[in-house]
């Protein structure tokens, strides 16, 4: 695999990783359950009805979000992402996004889920200064849909969810499908024709390892290539420009003009050169890699009076001493031992 670190100089900000990456980007999670049993996430056997959960006591709580996220944003975030396990699980969350949304520096906050609970709560959301959502939905057939979703959702719920999603104004909508071949291949040109013309974005995603439980395998990961080949045999696509440094998706345009595609191909093109995105868990741990076996315990110092001077210099360290490259060495190098699973910091 290729391997390409880009350095890149960033006006303002000082603090960067070993390979000179700014941190701009943080992916808070804000609820480790989850209402859906994807077998590729949380498999029904081992995520079963006796499984421990965080206590409502071990999350971190709106307060402790706020003041964190106040303290990265001074580090040069500018973005967050809610997301789970299911954030739309977590009681209230119309009020972490409206503290959120009032920090300085912070101009777009936008959450990942599987909307099965959109369509009640996105009015709520929007007003409280959500920006936008990022639907995940691996395909429109009911049979695929329930094999993906470990036979728990429903995908006239997510549709609705999305729909109501649109009308508050919760722009852009993305659509997230992750491609499991013979799995959920078959039915990506039917996601593409449902949402093509509609201003809806589907983005296909290289199914990857993240984690231990899945037992990926590179046999099932579609190559974004081959799906881009396919897709544009049938309705013709350009490439088109980054919004931003460091999308991770690659855009194209359909070019009868009826909108916008992505294919993000972390597994056979990784962009880790540009990765810029911190996460934390909804226990406050922090992650500096989708991949990382270990976090840095933010809860901890919180929760023992830790001056916002001392959490600085927590995070700091652990920013300025990061080398995660995971998706670009992952050709050369053995299997880490662990890896901690997507669900619990949202992917
Ligand atoms: P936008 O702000 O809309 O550009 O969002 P995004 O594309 O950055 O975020 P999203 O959560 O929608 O990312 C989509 C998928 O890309 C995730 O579910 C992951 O599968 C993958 N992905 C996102 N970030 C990373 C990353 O840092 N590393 C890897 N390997 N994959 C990532
Ligand atoms: N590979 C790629 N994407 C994944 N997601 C969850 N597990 C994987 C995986 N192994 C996606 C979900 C959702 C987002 C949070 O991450 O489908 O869209
Ligand atoms: Fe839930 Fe998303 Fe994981 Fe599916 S992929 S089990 S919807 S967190
Ligand atoms: Fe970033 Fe790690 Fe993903 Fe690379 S593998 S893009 S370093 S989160």
């Amino acid at each position: 695999m290729e391997e390409k670190i880009v350095e890149f100089p960033v006006a303002g900000v000082s603090l960067t990783d070993r390979f000179r990456r700014p941190l701009r980007d943080l992916r808070i999670s804000v609820m480790d359950r989850c209402n859906f049993r994807c077998p590729y996430c949380m498999p029904e056997d081992k995520y079963h009805k006796d499984f421990q959960f965080l206590k409502t006591a071990e999350r971190l709580s709106f307060t402790e979000i706020v003041r964190l996220a106040r303290i990265f944003s001074g580090f040069g975030v500018h973005k967050l992402r809610i997301t789970g396990g299911e954030p739309l699980l977590r009681s209230n969350l119309q009020d972490l996004i409206g503290d959120l949304s009032r920090i300085d520096g912070i101009d777009d906050i936008a959450l990942t889920t599987n909307g099965i609970l959109l369509a009640q709560q996105a009015a709520a959301l929007k007003a409280a200064g959500l920006d936008r959502v990022t639907v995940s939905l691996d395909s429109l057939d009911d049979e695929v849909f329930d094999v993906m979703t470990g036979g728990r959702g429903s995908k006239d719920r997510v549709l609705e969810g999305i729909r109501e999603a649109g009308q508050s104004g919760l722009l852009p909508i993305k659509i997230n499908a992750v491609v499991r071949k013979g799995l959920n291949d078959a039915t990506v040109p039917d996601l593409v024709e449902h949402f093509r013309g509609t201003g809806i974005i589907v983005r296909f995603i290289e199914y990857m390892d993240v984690g231990t439980i899945n037992h990926w395998q590179f046999s099932e990961t579609v190559p974004a290539r081959e799906l881009v080949e396919r897709i544009n045999a049938r309705w013709p696509i350009s490439p088109a420009e980054q919004n931003y440094h460091g999308e991770v998706a690659n855009r194209y345009l359909f070019e009868d003009g009826q909108g916008e595609i992505g294919f993000i191909a972390s597994v056979t093109a990784p962009f880790c050169g540009s990765c810029t995105r911190a996460r934390l868990s909804s226990d406050g741990k922090l992650f500096t890699c989708l991949f990382a076996s270990e976090g840095t315990d933010l809860r901890g110092p919180l929760r023992a009076g830790a001056s916002d001077q001392e959490l600085e210099e927590v995070i700091g360290a652990a920013w300025s001493g990061r080398e995660d490259r995971y998706s670009e060495l992952r050709a050369r190098q053995a299997e880490p031992g662990s890896k901690v699973e997507m669900y619990y910091i949202g992917g």
